[in-house]
């Protein structure tokens, strides 16, 4: 019955960008041009602003914001609130992205593929592919794979499609038995 779940949340939040297998936890604030790849999970508790993409495989821990618009704050003698806001700048989430509790990703940031963002950290600036970022502001606090060559191989069957076709013949064995 999870399709009829999946099915339902996002008829709920009018989300038309979503890939039918991606699991959304609620209560969460998702804003309706949300992009989604395959088998995505978003936990309970997200609120995702604006201009926001993810590619396959992302996976987000409970309580992550994409804060999406920032207010214009420099007229003098106007209140923030009235200001405006600049031109938002799209927020690019790579393939097999896992962002960790609480974190925090600022509009425009683009985040690589197979990068690891830690518990409660906030991302303002780019994060390289493998990385495993944290703290405020985010900074790398070590790499998900220890050699370049397997970051490279990784980043490779990400971009080949190996894992969705490991995920296919794992249901093909599942039904032959
Ligand atoms: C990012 C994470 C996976 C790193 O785990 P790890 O590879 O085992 O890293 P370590 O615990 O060895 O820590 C490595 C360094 O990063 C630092 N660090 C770890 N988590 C951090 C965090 N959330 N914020 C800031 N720094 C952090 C450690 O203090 C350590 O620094 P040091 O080398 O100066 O001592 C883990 O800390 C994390 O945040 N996981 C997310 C958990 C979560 O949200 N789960 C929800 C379920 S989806």
């Amino acid at each position: 019955m999870k399709w009829l779940y999946r099915w339902l949340v996002r008829k709920l939040l009018r989300l038309r960008y979503v890939h039918a297998s991606t699991l959304i936890g609620l209560p969460s604030l998702v804003s309706p041009d949300l992009v989604t790849g395959r088998d995505c999970f978003i936990n309970v508790g997200a609120v995702i602003g604006p201009k926001v993409t993810f590619g396959d495989y992302v996976l987000l821990g409970p309580g992550v914001t994409f804060t999406g618009d920032d207010h214009v704050y420099q007229k003098v003698g106007v209140p923030i609130t009235f200001s405006g806001r600049p031109t938002l700048r799209p927020t690019i989430i790579g393939d097999d992205v896992w962002i960790g509790a609480k974190a925090i990703v600022l509009a425009g940031v683009a985040v690589g593929s197979g990068a690891i963002i830690a518990a409660n950290a906030v991302v303002n600036r780019d994060v390289p592919p493998c990385a495993i970022v944290g703290g405020v502001p985010a900074r790398q606090i070590g790499w998900r794979f220890d050699s370049e060559t397997e970051r490279e191989l990784h980043l490779l069957g990400l971009a080949r499609g190996d894992f969705e076709r490991a995920h296919s013949q794992r249901k093909e064995t599942a039904i032959a038995f």
